[in-house]
C-alpha cells in the first residue's frame, strides 16, 4: 500500500521535474522552488508519507522505511542536480553577456599638460633652490617707492615713463619688474639672504616679443663677500640646468641703476652650439638676463651696511627663456592657449 503511494509520488515528482526543466528563466526558478516545497517541504508529499509510517504493520516497517529513504534521497539528488544545472546556465549566460573584448583598443583618458611657462619656471626654480635660494613672494600692486626709488631709479629715469608703467593711483603702480621684491625681502628678513621672486609683471607694451603681462624671476643674494665670480658660477649652474649641460655663460658690461657694476648675461646658443644660426642671429650667443653687484644705495635703503655686506642680483624674463629654449617665433603663442600648441609640451 505505502509502496504504491511512494511509486506514485515518485512518478508525479518526475513528471513535475520534466515540466520544470522545460521552463525558462524566472519561471524555471519558480517551478523548481515549487517542486521542492510540494514534494520535500514541511507539508510536502514526502513528509505526508513519513507521517503515515505509523500505520504500517510492524513487520513491514523496516523495508518501507528503507524504500522511503532511498526514494527521498533519489529525489533530492535529482532536484539538486537540476538546481545546479540551472545556476550554472544562468552564470554562463551572464558571463557571455558581460564578455569584455580585451583586444579592443582602450579609451585613453585625455591627459593635460603643464603650460610651457610653468615648465620653464619650475626648471629655473629647481636650479636655484638646489643652491640654497628660497622663494619670496612680492605684491603685484606695488608702491612707486619699492618699484623705483628704493632701487635707485631716479624720477627722470626712462624706466619710470608713464608709457611703460601702469600707474594705478598716486604712488601706486602695477609692478613693471620683480626687483621690488629685493627691497621687501631685505627689509623683512635682513641679511644674509638668498631669495628668488617669481611672478607677473606689467608694462604697456604689446607686439611679437612683448606682452602687457609677462613673468620674471628676480634673484638676490647678499652675504659678506659675494663677487661677480660667485654670480657667474651660479648662473652657469642655472644655464646648464635650463638649457643643455654644455651651455657656456658670458658677461658683457651694462648698466642698471640698482647694480654696480652691471652685466648683461649671454648663454651659448643651444640650437647651433655657438657656431651661429637663425636663433642667435649668427653670433653664437643669446642674451638671457641682466645682473650685477647690488648697488650700495640699494643696500643702504634697506638698512644694510654696504661696507659689511655685498651681494648680487639678477632678473630674468620667463617668456624670453621659454622662447629661446623651445625656439618660439612669437610670444603671443604662450598666451593664446591653443591646445594644438600646448599639447606639444606633454
Ligand atoms: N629689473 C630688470 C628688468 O626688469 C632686470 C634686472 C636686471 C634685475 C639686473 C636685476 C638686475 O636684479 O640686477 O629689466
Amino acid at each position: 500500500m505505502l509502496q504504491q503511494k511512494i511509486e506514485a509520488l515518485k512518478a508525479s515528482f518526475q513528471q513535475s521535474l520534466t515540466e520544470a526543466r522545460l521552463a525558462e528563466g524566472a519561471k524555471k526558478a519558480e517551478a523548481l522552488a515549487q517542486l521542492k516545497s510540494a514534494f520535500l517541504g514541511k507539508n510536502g508529499g514526502f513528509t505526508e508519507l513519513m507521517k503515515s509510517m505509523k500505520d504500517v504493520p510492524a513487520a513491514e516497517k523496516p523495508a518501507a522505511g528503507k524504500l522511503l529513504n532511498t526514494v527521498k534521497q533519489e529525489l533530492e539528488a535529482a532536484l539538486k542536480a537540476e538546481e545546479e544545472a540551472f545556476a550554472a546556465a544562468k552564470r554562463a549566460e551572464a558571463l557571455a553577456k558581460d564578455k569584455i573584448d580585451i583586444t579592443l583598443p582602450a579609451k585613453k583618458p585625455a591627459l593635460g599638460s603643464l603650460h610651457p611657462l610653468t615648465l620653464v619656471r619650475e626648471k629655473i626654480l629647481q636650479a636655484f633652490l638646489g643652491l640654497g635660494f628660497e622663494v619670496y613672494d612680492g605684491p603685484e600692486i606695488e608702491t612707486e617707492y619699492h618699484s623705483f626709488e628704493a632701487l635707485n631709479i631716479p624720477a627722470d629715469h626712462p624706466a619710470r615713463d608713464m608709457q611703460d608703467t601702469f600707474y594705478m593711483a598716486d604712488g601706486i603702480v602695477l609692478r613693471p619688474h620683480t626687483s621690488p621684491a629685493q627691497i621687501r625681502a631685505m627689509q623683512q628678513k635682513g641679511v644674509p639672504i638668498r631669495i628668488l621672486c617669481p611672478g607677473r609683471v606689467f608694462r604697456a607694451d604689446d607686439d611679437a616679443t612683448h606682452s602687457p603681462m609677462f613673468h620674471q624671476i628676480e634673484g638676490l643674494a647678499v652675504e659678506k663677500n659675494l663677487s661677480l665670480a660667485d654670480l657667474k658660477g651660479i648662473l652657469e649652474v642655472f644655464a646648464k640646468t635650463v638649457f643643455t649641460p654644455d651651455t657656456k655663460v658670458r658677461f658683457r658690461p651694462s648698466f642698471f641703476p640698482f647694480t654696480e657694476p652691471s652685466v648683461e648675461v649671454d648663454v651659448s646658443c643651444s640650437m647651433c652650439g655657438g657656431k651661429g644660426c637663425r636663433l642667435c642671429k649668427g653670433t653664437g650667443w643669446i642674451e638671457i638676463l641682466g645682473a650685477g653687484i647690488v648697488n650700495r644705495h640699494v643696500l643702504e635703503n634697506c638698512g644694510v651696511d654696504p661696507d659689511q655686506y655685498r651681494g648680487f642680483a639678477f632678473g630674468l624674463g620667463v617668456e624670453r627663456i621659454t622662447m629661446i629654449k623651445y625656439g618660439l617665433p612669437d610670444m603671443r603663442l604662450l598666451f593664446e592657449n591653443d591646445v594644438r600648441f600646448l599639447e606639444q609640451f606633454r
